[in-house]
């Protein structure tokens, strides 16, 4: 049985590291929402454990139960937190942790080849934060990234090892990676 009284929910739960996280929440013992359009993520029934028994509830709705309750939620981010996702009959729950991992990532192509993403991502997190302060979640992470620290200590020749100090905002930010970079500046 679960050890935990409310789910905690990941978005962009079927990437990389919301995949890993996932399995390390459900050893932990937590019952799980995990909200992913698979733009890039892989669907649960692909690496969820297999002894989880599977049920669809509507389309797009799935849950797995077991030692846990895994329920998936297919479909975009930004409608789960505008309420406009359906969730096959089922009411959202008050949210213990919420890991915000959703975003348009795709490494150094994306980052430098689709400026725009910085669009979405910048939508995600308004509406993942506006989210979070009308339903209170007892906690939220947010995913910043490498690419938030100021470019000049991060090029040929001025590489450093980065450390939480080298961006100050209430002093120096410096020149964020990219659009993808000013948008997890943001999000911070
Ligand atoms: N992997 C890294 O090295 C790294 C480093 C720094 C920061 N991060 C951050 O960690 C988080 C997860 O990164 P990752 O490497 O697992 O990326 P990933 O691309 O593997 O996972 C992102 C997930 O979000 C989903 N997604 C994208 N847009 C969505 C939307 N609108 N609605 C719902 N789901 C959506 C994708 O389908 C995917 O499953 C991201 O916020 C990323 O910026 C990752």
């Amino acid at each position: 049985m679960s050890t935990n009284t409310k789910p905690a929910l990941v978005t962009g739960g079927c990437g990389f590291v919301g995949r890993h996280l996932t399995r390390r929440l459900l050893a932990d013992g937590y019952d799980l929402w995990l909200v992913d359009d698979c733009s890039t993520g892989r669907h649960p029934d692909g690496w969820l454990p297999r002894d989880l028994e599977r049920r669809e509830l509507a389309p797009g709705v799935i849950e797995y139960t077991g030692d846990q309750r895994v329920v998936f939620v297919f479909g975009d981010a930004r409608d789960f937190f505008s309420g406009r996702l359906p969730l096959g009959g089922l009411t959202e729950p008050s949210f213990s942790d919420v890991f915000h991992f959703a975003a348009v990532i795709g490494g150094r192509a994306t980052i430098d080849g689709n400026p725009m993403a910085v669009a979405i991502d910048l939508a995600l997190d308004a509406l993942c934060f506006n989210w979070a302060v009308r339903v209170q979640p007892d906690r939220l992470l947010y995913a910043s990234s490498s690419a938030a620290y100021p470019v000049d200590l991060q090029g040929d020749g001025g590489a450093v090892a980065l450390k939480e100090t080298d961006i100050q905002f209430g002093g120096r930010l410096g020149q964020p990676d990219m659009t993808y970079g000013w948008s997890k500046l943001t999000g911070e």
